[in-house]
């Protein structure tokens, strides 16, 4: 092959000599090809903090290519300069993508049919033209979420890498923009690996793309990195903390006002960091009452503002207590997924979501498994709900493998960074159904470490598994954990409940318990004799009979069925399920109610009017 390169100089036909040595075909002989755009990776302490804040938007319609092969990281395509097709002296497999378009944010798989179950690497590639600012100011690109690596690319040239496909990331695009129309192009791989977190087994869909909103953020050179404003733990809510991280390690103070309860609070600074305490008496927030604080937080030129809830949450033997008041956690699981947006969550979406756990009576949502938008737990501190965010440290993960630790401990960071002002989230989960051995428990015991090091007003929990060997609600991680999270199916999996009498029976736990998961599918519509799988009478039923047994285990301080929503997984293919689990309580179309829907609404009405007003 290569004789015929060398012959077109001596064939004088005008075209472009490669130069000698250069072989255009060395990358079909590369596999390592990836490692370099796997370098300059962003992560946890690269995020900034939004909280009121003006993004200038990038969402709309971007040239969108997929690439299963990686082409364009073994080609390096994004150094082709930008010129038309009709233009090219030599051949290549990318123009720019700009025979078809997307739009972000979406997932590509609910764009097309032909893309439903494409998993591999896709390129998106669009011009963005960044206006002058102000002296040293500095921009950032934010990419709310891209499942499930992202590679950005500006001007032909590598600038960031990012890992983890449901948190957000920055990547600094000050010293890379040019004047007028710069090229940005973010490649976006959602294949599902072994060492990856979630790994390659999971039973939701594996959806792809840019699917939450990007834009530009523009900063003053020094700007407030993050912030928290919380009460002080054991401060019986009389005293608050704020801490405040600046982008350098600079000096000065900061200045915070809270409307209503402090006028201008001055926080020393120095090198970068600052925290005060002081005393206040703000109205708690609790799900009943979610009054939310106006707070304005600057350093310099810089302003960050927030809307924030205080409450304190904590387990005292085996209860939970908000704001001091023992509570029951009326709950209901719910998975970020849509019949037609995928994993795009809009505020709409969310607010329905809600809006559907306020009509069962809920007061509490497991958010599961992985973090959801950003607007999930700012919607629940407006509307009153409490959140147990997770991450998709979901089954058989690499334990063993520490760069999988990495990935999912820089996860687990960046939900709690992003999160950490809601008042809603009250429980970090640090996964879900993990046989119990020692790579796992010193993996979830470290990640267990970094919530309370990230975040000490919080609980720490996991859906654990029933330990079998002894039949009791029994797991090494426990020690780790504040509240123990437990999958369970009898009734289901386990059609006899004389296991779940059995199990509660054999358990003697010393801290609170919550079912995180229990439930069966029913098809909407099918209503079945009692006992018949997949009708809509066996799931009701199964409530009844759930709830039944939990309100009899008084360490038992929540109850979370799986699921709000049928949702999409390719795990399922019976004539009924067709790609789709069917424990909703509502069908996929979000509408149709299931008659456990009205079961459990009954039984969280009956289990409310037993709640002291913070829990209601
Ligand atoms: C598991 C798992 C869920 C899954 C559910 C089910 O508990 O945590 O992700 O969808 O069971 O079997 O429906």
């Amino acid at each position: 092959m290569d004789a015929k390169v060398e012959t077109n100089a001596a064939a004088g036909d005008g075209k472009p000599v490669l130069p000698p040595g250069h072989d255009p075909y060395h990358h079909l002989h590369d596999e390592a090809y990836a490692a370099p755009f796997s370098e300059a990776r962003v992560g946890w302490r690269d995020l900034i903090s939004v909280a009121g804040r003006r993004l200038e938007s990038l969402d709309g319609t971007w040239n969108f290519v997929l690439d299963l092969h990686d082409e364009g990281l073994r080609q390096r395509w994004f150094e082709d300069a930008p010129d038309p097709i009709g233009g090219w002296t030599t051949p290549r497999d990318y123009d720019d993508g700009a025979w078809q378009t997307t739009t972000v944010p979406s997932c590509w798989n609910v764009m097309r049919p032909e893309w439903t179950y494409f998993e591999g690497g896709a390129w998106y590639t669009r011009e963005v033209t960044v206006a002058p600012g102000r002296a040293g100011e500095r921009v950032f690109l934010r990419v709310g979420a891209a499942n499930y690596e992202a590679r950005v690319f500006l001007n032909g040239v590598f600038i960031g890498s990012h890992r983890g496909g449901s948190t957000p990331f920055f990547i600094e695009l000050t010293g890379h923009l040019a004047a007028g129309a710069n090229r940005l192009q973010i490649n976006v791989d959602n294949r599902r690996r072994p060492e990856r977190v979630p790994m390659n087994h999971t039973d939701w869909f594996n959806y792809g793309g840019l699917y939450r909103e990007v834009g530009l953020l523009r900063v003053p050179a020094v700007f407030i990195r993050d912030f928290g404003v919380a009460l002080v733990p054991g401060s019986q809510g009389r005293r608050i903390a704020i801490d405040v991280t600046l982008s350098e390690p600079t000096s000065g103070t900061a200045r915070l006002r809270i409307d209503g309860l402090a006028e201008e609070i001055a926080i020393p600074v120095a090198a970068g960091v600052g925290r005060i305490t002081f005393d206040a008496a703000p109205e708690l927030w609790s799900p009943a009452r979610p009054k939310l604080y106006p707070v304005r937080l600057t350093f310099g030129e810089d302003e960050v503002a927030d809307a924030v809830g205080f409450r304190e949450i904590r387990v005292e033997g085996q209860r939970i207590l908000l704001n001091g008041e023992d509570i029951f956690l009326r709950g209901i699981c719910v998975h970020e997924d849509d019949r037609d947006l995928g994993k795009v969550s809009t505020e709409a979406d969310i607010r329905r979501r809600f809006a559907d756990a306020k009509a069962l009576n809920a007061n509490f949502l497991r958010l599961s498994h992985y973090p959801h938008h950003e607007l999930a737990a700012r919607i629940a501190d407006e509307v009153g709900l409490l959140l147990w965010e997770e991450v998709p440290v979901y089954w058989a993960i690499d334990f063993a493998n520490p760069d999988t630790f990495a990935d999912a401990d820089n996860q687990l960071r960046e939900m709690i960074r992003r999160d950490r002002n809601r008042a809603s989230i009250v429980i970090w989960g640090v996964g879900n159904e993990n046989a119990d051995t020692d790579a796992r428990l010193a993996f979830m015991s470290g990640l267990a470490a970094s919530c309370r090091e990230m975040d000490p007003t919080r609980l720490v929990s996991a859906a654990c598994l029933i330990n079998r060997e002894h039949f009791r609600v029994e797991d090494r991680l426990s020690e780790a954990l504040d509240v123990i999270g437990l999958n369970e199916y009898f009734g289901w999996y386990e059609p006899s409940f004389d296991g779940l009498k059995r199990l509660f029976a054999n358990s003697d736990l010393d801290k609170p318990l919550v079912i995180t998961e229990t439930g069966a599918d029913a098809v909407a519509g099918r209503e079945g004799r009692p006992g018949e799988l997949f009708g809509e009478t066996h799931q009701s039923d199964l409530y009844e009979r759930q709830l039944d047994l939990v309100e009899s285990a008084p360490y038992v301080r929540g109850f979370c069925p799986w699921i709000l929503y049928d949702f999409r997984t390719e795990r399922r293919q019976t004539a009924y399920q067709r790609g789709w689990n069917l424990k909703g309580l509502i069908a996929a179309d979000k509408t149709t109610r299931k008659k456990a829907f009205t079961t459990l609404s009954e039984r969280y009405s009956e289990l409310a009017q037993q709640q002291t007003p913070a829990g209601a």
